[in-house]
């Protein structure tokens, strides 16, 4: 019999029993009062329907072939290309410029994440993405937040997302940085919530004796604490009615993107999404189609074959919009969808996962031994009215910082900010080497407080400006050409 510290404590010690969970008291006989009820207080958090939930998702995880979905391709604005399509677009970037000179848009960044792949000390936020100037990825968004404030001449509210493993450090990071020039007043932080992970027979996972391994509920979770952490309620005392939701580790990602603003708000649309062309049919990005007409992203892994290989009659991939986590969300849908529980999906992942051995060591396994539950932004489309997609070029606007090494890591990142500098450069008529493959041999950094874009590029191009392998160009148009190092 497990007894409590406190005698009020002793149901919640036999909810965790009839769930067939009590191998989370398996080291209690040893543990401190402390650590007993820290374990409670983690206990307390649980939802044993959810994790319910999470055992049925494991079991038919399980099952050797799962049913692929059949679907439908979704509609898409195209890149402009005639008349009526560039006076659409004209359209829709005024539409956008005048909600952001309105003060009707927000900012919302998702951060939460382990960022295990890329295996860097320290919020993936911090990352020193700019290869000359250091600069970290929150840094180079943080200006881009701070020029739009700038230029349209009114607050714009900024909510970070990060989860109880990098809450404090990334806090700390921008105070240490003065919040990049921002009010302060107008960036503010939420953490998601914690989800707990299960073995392969359905057993809650401990990585210490007195401790839970708890994992954050995926970019998913951005809706939920969107609710919790009082961002609805902000936005609705401010006026705002679209949030321009993103991911931390793309660099190129267009923060409040006006002609993206002005196509969501003309639709009246309740979230919105960007796309980029499939590579090939085998690329592994999510899929947007239509599966009982309902719009949605679908992963490639549950795919028909014969879909993902299918050609339309001009020959270009029928199913070629792919996902690339960049959305337009009304706060209102959130706050609609809140009142009735916000359930996303959730989906399940075969990861590694640190556990307590039974002679009580902790283990780093080398090979995934237990199922984490996470939920995906892109699920909350299905909900929706209505909806744009909008296509946008690749080498625009997407790359995003995932591995330590190889594809979409900080040197694919670093290239490709460099590649889009040189266009502008080059639009301005200055001489960029570019190699074979269209890369330049060197590094180009642009602050976005000197230049949002390459049109405000071109209206201010520096004098004696020039490549010589490398460039800088600070807020006030300071140049350096110091090598890269
Ligand atoms: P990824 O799914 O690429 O995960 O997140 P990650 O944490 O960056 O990297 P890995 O998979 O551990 O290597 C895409 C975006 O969603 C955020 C991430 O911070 C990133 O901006 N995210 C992901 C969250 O905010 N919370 C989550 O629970 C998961």
């Amino acid at each position: 019999m497990i007894r409590a510290p406190e005698p009020q404590d002793q149901p919640l010690i036999e909810t965790v029993v009839e769930h067939g969970q009590e191998q989370i008291f398996t080291w209690w006989d040893e543990l401190s009062p402390e650590s007993r009820r820290n374990l409670l207080g983690q206990v307390r958090t649980l939802d044993f329907d959810q994790i319910r939930t999470f055992r049925r998702l494991l079991d038919a995880s399980k099952k050797p072939c799962r049913k692929p979905l059949h679907m439908a391709p979704a509609e898409v604005i195209r890149m402009s290309r005639s008349e009526e399509e560039i006076r659409a677009r004209e359209e829709a970037r005024q539409a956008g410029e005048e909600a952001l000179r309105g003060g009707r848009a927000g900012v919302f960044l998702v951060a939460g994440g382990q960022g295990t792949r890329l295996g860097f000390e320290g919020p993936k936020g911090c990352f020193p993405i700019g290869r000359m100037t250091g600069k970290s990825l929150f840094a180079m968004h943080a200006e881009q937040i701070l020029a739009a404030v700038r230029h349209y001449g009114v607050r714009i509210p900024w909510t970070i997302m990060t989860s109880e493993g990098n809450d404090a450090e990334t806090r700390e990071f921008f105070v240490r940085h003065g919040h990049f020039g921002l009010d302060p007043a107008d960036v503010s932080f939420v953490r998601q919530r914690m989800l707990p992970a299960l073995d392969a027979e359905g057993r809650i996972l401990l990585d210490a004796k007195d401790h839970l391994f708890m994992s954050p509920n995926g970019h998913g979770g951005a809706l939920l604490a969107m609710a919790d952490g009082g961002v609805l309620d902000d936005a609705r005392r401010r006026g705002v009615d679209v949030l321009s939701y993103f991911q931390v580790d793309n660099v190129l990602i267009r923060i409040l993107d006006p002609v993206f603003i002005g196509y969501h708000l003309m639709a009246g649309a309740q979230m919105s999404s960007k796309m980029v062309t499939k590579r090939h049919a085998g690329e592994k990005l999510g899929h947007f189609g239509r599966v009982d007409g309902r719009l949605c992203v679908v992963e490639y892994s549950d795919m028909l074959p014969e879909d993902m290989e299918a050609r339309t009659p001009d020959g270009r991939l029928k199913y070629e919009a792919g996902s690339i986590g960049i959305h337009l969300i009304d706060p209102e849908f959130v706050e609609r969808k809140a009142k009735d529980g916000l359930e996303l999906p959730f989906h399940v992942a075969h990861k590694k996962i640190p556990f307590v051995s039974e002679s009580g060591e902790r283990v780093e396994p080398d090979e995934p031994n237990g199922y984490k539950f996470e939920t995906f932004i892109f699920d909350a489309l299905r909900e929706t009215a209505s909806s744009v997609i909008l296509e946008v070029r690749r080498e625009e606007e997407f790359s995003p910082v995932k591995n330590r090494y190889g594809e979409d890591s900080p040197e694919t990142a670093r290239r490709d900010l460099t590649n889009q500098f040189a266009g502008w450069l080059e639009a301005a008529g200055v001489r960029v080497p570019r190699d074979r493959e269209g890369n330049v041999p060197g590094v180009i950094e642009i602050s976005p407080l000197y230049a949002r874009n390459r049109e405000e590029f071109l209206e201010k191009i520096p004098e004696g400006i020039r490549f010589e392998p490398a460039l800088t160009l600070d807020a006030d148009g300071e140049q350096t050409n110091r090598e890269a190092v």
